[in-house]
């Protein structure tokens, strides 16, 4: 079995390679569903967003490198939770892409794992992920990791 690549926490030097996968993230989802057609400076807003999964100390975004190259990212962030729940807080993974090229030779896993050892380090004690319901490789990929089904998203066309 190959080993997979180390993962390693992103910096800003990192987001110029890291834009790259992204795009591709967010294609692969426009291809699953029209709705995550990437908009007009799609990629500034993302460099964006990203500048602050880097700053703030509740949100983390990691990198896998193979010889140089990024080969998969991750993106965790600690979300608030409702005033009117006990529970105070819970972890979201937003972003997860691993490269075709290098898939199922335990790169998203590495990178799920250190997203969750980040939540674990915040003490939050829950984690949550959105997956399409036509993502048949990410469905299967975190039930995987133990992910079960908790909210049915629903949608309807106006
Ligand atoms: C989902 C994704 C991140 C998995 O990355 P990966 O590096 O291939 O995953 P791993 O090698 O760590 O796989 C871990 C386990 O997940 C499961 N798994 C991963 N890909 C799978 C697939 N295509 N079909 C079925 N099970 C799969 C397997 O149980 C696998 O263990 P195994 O290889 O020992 O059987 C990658 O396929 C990807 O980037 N897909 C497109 C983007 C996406 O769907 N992201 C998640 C959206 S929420």
């Amino acid at each position: 079995v190959t080993q997979a690549p180390p993962v390693r926490r992103a910096g800003p030097r990192d987001l110029d390679r890291l834009a790259a996968l992204w795009t591709a993230l967010l294609a692969h989802h426009a291809g699953l569903d029209p709705v995550y057609r990437a908009g007009s400076g799609a990629e500034a807003a993302w460099r964006h967003l990203a500048e602050g999964l880097l700053a703030r100390p509740g949100a983390a975004l990691f990198v896998s490198e193979s010889g140089g190259v990024p080969v998969g990212l991750c993106a965790v962030e600690i979300a608030q939770a409702s005033p009117f729940l006990a529970e105070r807080a819970r972890a979201e993974i937003t972003e997860l892409w691993v490269e075709p090229a290098a898939r199922r030779r335990g790169v998203g896993r590495a990178l799920a794992e250190a997203a969750l050892a980040f939540a674990g380090s915040r003490g939050v004690s829950r984690v949550e992920i959105r997956v399409h319901a036509r993502n048949a490789e990410g469905r299967s990929f975190w039930r995987a990791l133990g992910f079960e089904p908790f909210v049915d998203v629903l949608a309807r066309r106006l």
